[in-house]
């Protein structure tokens, strides 16, 4: 795993790397998208919950006691940025069946590249979970950062951002704005066009998961 600053993780691993491009191909199509999408999520899971706690007990196996380890317990949120970031939830809910799920609904302004949120809806307890943030691309940061700012009015105190492709621009305004943030991205791009698309990046996330163009 590459490191860039102390909270930015570039996973950049061989399966993320290929299953990154086929994305990036304009010839796939919706329903190769969203599956690829889907399996992305939940290797960049399986780093992004590396520090998960365990806690030590007691069972027997057919040879002999034992003590082995188990997930301490600790609750966990997962919370997609709409509409894109639905297409992460199935793969991590694979690997944590019993992650709660929150939704925020932003969409980003094509005339001012702001983020305009029309939906929110959380766990009764989301203050005390760990949560991570999922969206398929960190464009500007523009989204993302006010995804974050969302999670910590409802005092939200760790918070981790996964992004399948992230540009150099929204990875340092997102290391800016939210410091305490663990950003894990899979590649990180050249930067962004004049109308804010990651280049070369994969196009309109949202649009091809959900097969709207
Ligand atoms: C996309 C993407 C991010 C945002 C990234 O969503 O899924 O949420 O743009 O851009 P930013 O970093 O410059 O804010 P979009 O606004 O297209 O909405 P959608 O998911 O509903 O398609
Ligand atoms: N949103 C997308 O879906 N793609 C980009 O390249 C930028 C923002």
């Amino acid at each position: 795993m590459e490191e860039m600053e102390k909270n930015v993780h570039v996973l950049n691993h061989p399966l993320l790397q290929h299953k990154v491009s086929m994305l990036r191909d304009k010839n796939t199509g919706v329903k190769d998208f969203r599956q690829i999408v889907s399996e992305i999520a939940a290797l960049m899971c399986y780093e992004a919950t590396r520090n998960l706690s365990l806690q030590e007990v007691e069972l027997e196996t057919p040879i002999a006691k034992a003590k082995v380890k188990v997930l301490s317990g600790k609750k966990l949120a997962i919370v997609p940025i709409l509409r894109a970031g639905l297409g992460m939830v199935d793969g991590i809910l694979d690997l944590i069946p019993s992650a709660k799920v929150g939704h925020i609904g932003l969409y980003r302004d094509p005339e001012t590249l702001e983020p305009v949120e029309y939906y929110c809806k959380m766990p009764n307890d989301i203050s005390e979970r760990e949560v991570i943030l999922l969206d398929p691309m960190l464009a500007t940061g523009g989204s993302a950062s006010a995804a974050i700012q969302f999670m910590k009015n409802y005092e939200c105190h760790s918070i981790k951002l996964m992004n399948i492709i992230a540009s150099p621009q929204g990875i340092a305004r997102i290391s800016k704005t939210h410091p305490d943030v663990e950003l894990y991205c899979a590649v990180v791009d050249e930067g962004l066009n004049e109308d804010g698309y990651i280049v070369p990046g994969l196009g309109d996330a949202g649009d091809r998961i959900f097969g709207t163009k």
